[in-house]
């Protein structure tokens, strides 16, 4: 534009008698040329809108995705012929824009001059888009109705114990004895990230429809809409756990994690006090504490003579019976400590938790897992998982109380950082 901006509208302003035939065909020149801008710069933001929309971000809600594929990085990029190609089409478009720039510098004649740029523009996407993209559905951008919650957590773990290890594995490893039977054996659920990668929606498409050709089977029949969205909570808190394994009883300062967002959960405790997860964010730690008997006898007594101090420390103490909370043993104890412990929602609590029990030296993924005897959660207030004390196999930690302390410390100094984690899986 400079450029049309010096040689012609001056020409316009100097209308009179004698220069009108010049600045007439300057200003046919002037529009055509800026039609021609025009058109160029309409059909590059025409391109960008498309490729905007078939990016919508993971939280977007769409009831009915149009297309059968979508754009996306987090499932494409790392593969090497991936990152090539996208690169490559990244080249051409710089070529584009210098062909753009080199054929205006020149005065290249128009053809040339929209020509090669446009050619190289097309041959770019061409080259860089279509390896980044994937299969979408109409469900892919849809919302979960169902919060990630322990309750929905507690239930999709039963359905997947009934419907699925038989080719998933217990563990979701992909390891089920049927597994070996399919041409291509169900992928790692549980070590690879598919939740990160594919949206709530697709598994929910997925659990709806199945994969034709697979071995995948239908379950629109076998498990209502609600159902099928647990278990997909299920698969996001199993996928989340085993991220969790690089936690440890250090607070990593500043450094809240968006893939450890915890599943809320409901209670009620043996002194009448009853609440939910979230009441306390924007207000207080938590300290999550799941204990059985007789093994956590004596952190229960440690914690009991700590807890003034806890709260000093902005910090709230809610114990979970790993036991049927009912029991005597846990009555009796219940009866002496000075924090709340959780009678009703303690199962499932424990349930969706102990999916947060793998560590890097005990990652547990033989079998059906193993639940440590003992573990403790530290949520900081604004909602995010941060700590996580395993003494089984984590050995001294927490029960250093100091230790404890200077983590809580480290929490309350913080500021909000990230925005508070979502109720809902994306
Ligand atoms: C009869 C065996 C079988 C059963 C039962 C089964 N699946 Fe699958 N599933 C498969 C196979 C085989 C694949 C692999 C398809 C492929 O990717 O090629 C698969 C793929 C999947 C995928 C896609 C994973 C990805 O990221 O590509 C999900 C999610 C899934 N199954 C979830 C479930 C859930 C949840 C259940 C239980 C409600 C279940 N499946 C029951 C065999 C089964």
């Amino acid at each position: 534009m400079p450029r049309a901006r010096a040689t012609w509208l001056p020409l316009l302003s100097q209308i009179s008698p004698q220069n009108t035939d010049k600045a007439l065909a300057a200003g046919q020149r002037l529009r055509k040329w800026v039609s021609f801008e025009f058109v160029l710069a309409l059909g590059i933001v025409l391109l960008a809108t498309i490729v905007a929309n078939t990016v919508p971000a993971k939280h977007a809600i769409i009831q009915n995705w149009p297309y059968t594929f979508r754009f996306s990085l987090a499932a494409t990029w790392g593969e090497e012929s991936v990152m090539l190609r996208a690169w490559a089409g990244i080249a051409l478009l710089l070529l584009a824009g210098g062909a753009l720039a080199y054929g205006r510098a020149r005065h290249w004649d128009k053809k040339r001059r929209i020509g090669l740029p446009a050619l190289a523009a097309v041959l770019a996407l061409a080259v860089g888009l279509p390896p980044l993209a994937i299969d979408a559905y109409p469900e892919t951008y849809r919302k979960t109705p169902v919060p990630f919650d322990t309750i929905s957590i507690a239930n999709g773990s039963t359905l997947f114990a009934e419907n699925c290890v038989a080719c998933h594995g217990l563990q979701g490893k992909g390891n089920g004895v049927l597994a070996k039977t399919f041409a291509k054996p169900p992928v790692d659920m549980l070590t690879e990230p598919h939740t990160a990668k594919h949206t709530a929606g697709d598994f929910f498409h997925w659990l709806t429809f199945g994969i034709p050709d697979t071995g995948m089977p239908v379950f629109a029949d076998k498990l209502s809409e609600e159902e099928r969205w647990d278990v997909v909570n299920f698969l996001h808190a199993m996928s989340r756990g085993y991220q969790a394994r690089l936690m440890s009883p250090r607070v990593v300062p500043d450094q809240p994690q968006p893939s450890l967002g915890p599943p809320n959960f409901s209670y009620t405790a043996h002194d009448g006090s009853s609440g939910t997860l979230k009441d306390f964010r924007g207000q207080k730690n938590v300290l999550l504490v799941m204990f059985s008997w007789p093994a956590s006898r004596e952190r229960m007594e440690q914690l009991s003579a700590l807890n003034a101090q806890l709260n000093t420390a902005n910090t709230v103490l809610l114990a979970v019976p790993e036991d049927d909370p009912d029991s005597q043993e846990i009555a009796q104890m219940t009866a002496q400590v000075p924090f709340p412990v959780i009678t009703q929602g303690a199962a499932e609590i424990v349930r969706s938790y102990t999916l947060f029990r793998r560590t890097l030296n005990k990652p547990d993924l033989l079998g059906e897992g193993s639940l440590p005897p003992h573990l403790e959660f530290l949520v900081d207030r604004f909602g995010y998982l941060r700590a996580r004390w395993i003494p089984e196999a984590d050995g001294p930690g927490w029960d250093n109380t100091g230790m404890l302390l200077q983590q809580l410390a480290q929490l309350n100094r913080e500021k909000e950082i990230l925005p508070p984690p979502g109720d809902h899986v994306h």
